[in-house]
């Protein structure tokens, strides 16, 4: 029988536990940047070696991370299951957990992008990005991040993921960013959907399932019960 497929759409939530913070529960302060000055084309323009010091903090950040047990419990779907994770996070912990296909909607952390060719991404071998390193074509790189005002490009190919999905799973994230946020409209109304998160995520109708805890232990159990349930 055909494996069934799940896509599981994930947030800041879920690397939360991994010591990376989310940007709403610090009050709408990132490190205590306000966004407009750090995650913009505007900030960019304006003072482009400040925003490349806050990726720089963001980017240490992330390389001294270690992937939690709700990294670890998505990974371990694909034992059974065709699984696709469709991540709003720029940090590696679900490829470090063992998941093999992640899309990045909001772009990677790890990788920089040329501000002239925008297909033109390179890996960041270290933690900084300095003004004046420069991409093949000779112009400056720039952090490969999706910032505020920008167009998303992966939206369609993961809104096609999960229309495509038997099963979806929203974890961490508060889906008040859109057009992210609006990826749980695809998936076919009969398919059900479930919500892992501490608080109260703005998502209802029949086939909607909430589980009010952490991602840590949320992930964990409801995959080792869909792992049971395919082994019985
Ligand atoms: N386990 C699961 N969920 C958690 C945990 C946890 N341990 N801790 C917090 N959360 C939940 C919060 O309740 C909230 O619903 O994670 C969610 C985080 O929401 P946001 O901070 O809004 O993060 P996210 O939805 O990923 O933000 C989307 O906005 O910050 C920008 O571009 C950035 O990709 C990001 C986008």
């Amino acid at each position: 029988m055909a494996r069934q497929r799940i896509v599981v759409l994930s947030g800041a939530g879920v690397s939360a536990e991994s010591g990376l913070g989310t940007f709403r529960d610090s009050g709408g302060l990132w490190e205590q940047h306000r966004i407009e000055d750090v995650a913009t084309p505007e900030a960019w323009a304006t003072d482009p070696e400040h925003v490349l010091r806050f990726y720089d903090m963001r980017r240490e950040q992330t390389l001294k991370a270690v992937p939690n047990a709700a990294h670890r419990a998505i990974a371990a779907l694909e034992q059974a299951f065709e699984v696709d994770v469709v991540t709003q996070n720029i940090d590696d912990l679900h490829e470090r957990a063992g998941s093999s296909r992640v899309m990045h909607l909001h772009g990677e952390i790890l990788k920089a992008r040329s501000t002239k060719d925008p297909d033109l991404i390179v890996p960041l071998n270290g933690p900084s990005l300095r003004w004046g390193d420069r991409c093949p074509l000779g112009s400056q790189l720039r952090p490969h991040i999706v910032w505020f005002g920008e167009a998303v490009p992966l939206i369609p190919e993961a809104a096609a993921l999960v229309a495509g999905a038997d099963r979806l799973v929203v974890v961490g994230t508060s889906l008040q960013v859109y057009p992210a946020a609006g990826l749980v409209h695809y998936l076919p109304q009969e398919r059900s959907l479930w919500v892992i998160d501490p608080h109260p995520v703005p998502l209802q109708g029949p086939h909607v399932h909430t589980i009010r805890s952490k991602a840590s232990e949320g992930m964990p159990r409801l995959a080792s019960a869909w792992l049971q349930e395919v082994s019985a």
